[in-house]
C-alpha cells in the first residue's frame, strides 16, 4: 500500500484510537457504562456508519479495538475491509511526564515496537500513528522536550517504514494556554524543523509518510482570537516553510477546535491556499468528527442510526472542506445527509 492511496481527494481519516482511558474520560461525562462492551459497541457504531468510506479512506484504531468483533462475531478488521477502508493503528504507549522537565511530556513506545508492527500488519494494518505533544507555557517548550519527540517520532517512523505500514506522524502543539497565534506559530515552527531534522537524520522517506500537525492558531484562553482566515495563512505558512513537498500528505488534528471551527479552517486552507499547496490537505479528525455523535448515542441502541448520521454529516462536511467546497452555511442542515 502507499500513502497515497490513504489520502484521496475528498476523503480524510478517522481518528478513532483513543487509549481506554480516554474513551472512559468521554463515556463518564455522559453516564455511559465504562466497560469493553461499551467501547466495542460504540466502535461497531462508528464503523458500521452506511456511507463513511465516501469520505474516510481508513479509521485508527486502538489496541483493543483492532482485536474485538462486532456484536455479531464479525470482526472490525473485516468490517473495515467489506467497507473498503484501510486500517490503521495508534502504536505509541502515551505521552509521559518527562524526567526534569515540569509540565512537559515525552512520548514512549519503542520499546518492542518493531514486533507490535510486525503482528499489526500481519493482522491487516496499512498504516500507524505515534501522538507527540508540544505543551506552549511559561518557558516551555523546552529544547530538551522538543528534541526528545522529534526523535521517538522519527525512530517510530523508521520503524514502521521498514515494517510496511506508513506512518502518520503527529506532533501536536496542544491549544490549551493563553499564548498568542504569533506564538503558537513560533512553536510549531521550531516543533516541524527538529521533527523533520530527524526525520532525515534516521532516513525516512517523505514520500511513504503523512504528516498530522496542529494548525496554527491562538490558544483557547488568549484574549485576541483569530479570524478563519488568518489561521489559514499562519498555518498554510509555517507547512510551507517546514514540510517537504515530496511529503505525501498532510491530515490534521482537531485538537479541541469546535466541529465548526474544524471544518472551516480546513476548508479555507483549501479554498485561499489550495493552488500553493504541493501536497494533498485534509482530515485525521477524532473529537471534531465523532463528538455529534457520542453525544447523540449516550450508550443507547435506540439512538445508534440517528447518532450515525451526526457522524456522517461531520465526515461529509470535512470531506466537502478537503475540497475547499465546505461553507458555513451547511450547518443549519443539521443531520440532513
Ligand atoms: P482530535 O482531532 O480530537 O484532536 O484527535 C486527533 C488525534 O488523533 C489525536 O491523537
Amino acid at each position: 500500500m502507499t500513502a497515497k492511496s490513504m489520502i484521496q481527494k475528498g476523503k480524510g481519516i478517522l481518528a478513532m484510537d483513543e487509549s481506554n482511558g480516554t474513551c472512559n474520560k468521554r463515556f463518564d461525562v455522559l453516564g455511559i457504562p465504562t466497560t469493553e462492551a461499551s467501547r466495542q459497541a460504540y466502535r461497531e457504531l462508528i464503523l458500521t456508519t452506511p456511507g463513511l468510506s465516501d469520505y474516510v479512506s481508513g479509521p485508527i484504531l486502538y489496541d483493543e479495538t483492532i482485536r474485538q468483533t462486532s456484536k455479531a462475531g464479525v470482526p472490525f478488521l473485516k468490517v473495515i475491509a467489506d467497507a473498503g477502508m484501510i486500517p490503521g493503528i495508534k502504536v505509541d504507549t502515551g505521552a509521559k511526564d518527562m524526567a526534569g522537565h515540569p509540565n512537559e511530556k515525552v512520548t514512549e513506545g519503542l520499546d518492542g515496537l518493531r514486533d507490535r508492527i510486525a503482528e499489526y500488519y500481519q493482522m491487516g494494518a496499512r498504516f500507524a500513528k505515534w501522538r507527540a505533544v508540544i505543551t506552549i507555557g511559561e518557558g516551555i517548550p523546552s529544547r530538551a522536550c522538543i528534541e526528545a519527540n522529534a526523535h521517538g517520532l522519527a525512530r517510530y517512523a523508521a520503524l514502521c517504514q521498514e515494517g510496511g505500514l506508513v506512518p502518520i506522524v503527529e506532533p501536536e502543539v496542544l491549544i490549551d494556554g493563553d499564548h498568542t497565534l504569533e506564538r503558537c506559530y513560533q512553536v510549531t515552527d521550531e516543533t516541524l524543523d527538529a521533527v523533520f531534522s530527524q526525520l532525515y537524520t534516521q532516513g525516512v522517506a517523505y514520500n511513504q509518510m503523512i504528516l498530522k500537525p496542529s494548525m496554527v492558531i491562538p490558544g483557547k484562553a488568549c484574549a485576541q482570537q483569530a479570524t478563519v482566515e488568518q489561521v489559514a495563512a499562519a498555518t498554510v505558512r509555517c507547512l510551507l516553510k517546514n514540510v517537504p513537498a515530496t511529503v505525501a500528505g498532510i491530515a490534521f488534528l482537531s485538537g479541541g477546535q469546535t466541529k465548526e471551527q474544524s471544518s472551516a479552517h480546513l476548508n479555507a486552507m483549501n479554498k485561499l491556499f489550495g493552488d500553493q499547496l504541493p501536497w494533498p490537505v485534509t482530515f485525521s479528525y477524532a473529537r471534531a468528527i465523532q463528538q455529534p455523535a457520542l453525544d447523540y448515542w449516550s450508550g443507547k441502541d435506540e439512538n445508534v442510526k440517528e447518532a450515525q448520521k451526526h457522524l456522517l454529516e461531520r465526515a461529509k462536511f470535512n470531506s466537502l472542506a478537503s475540497k475547499g467546497e465546505y461553507s458555513s452555511d451547511l450547518e443549519k442542515q443539521l443531520t440532513a445527509v
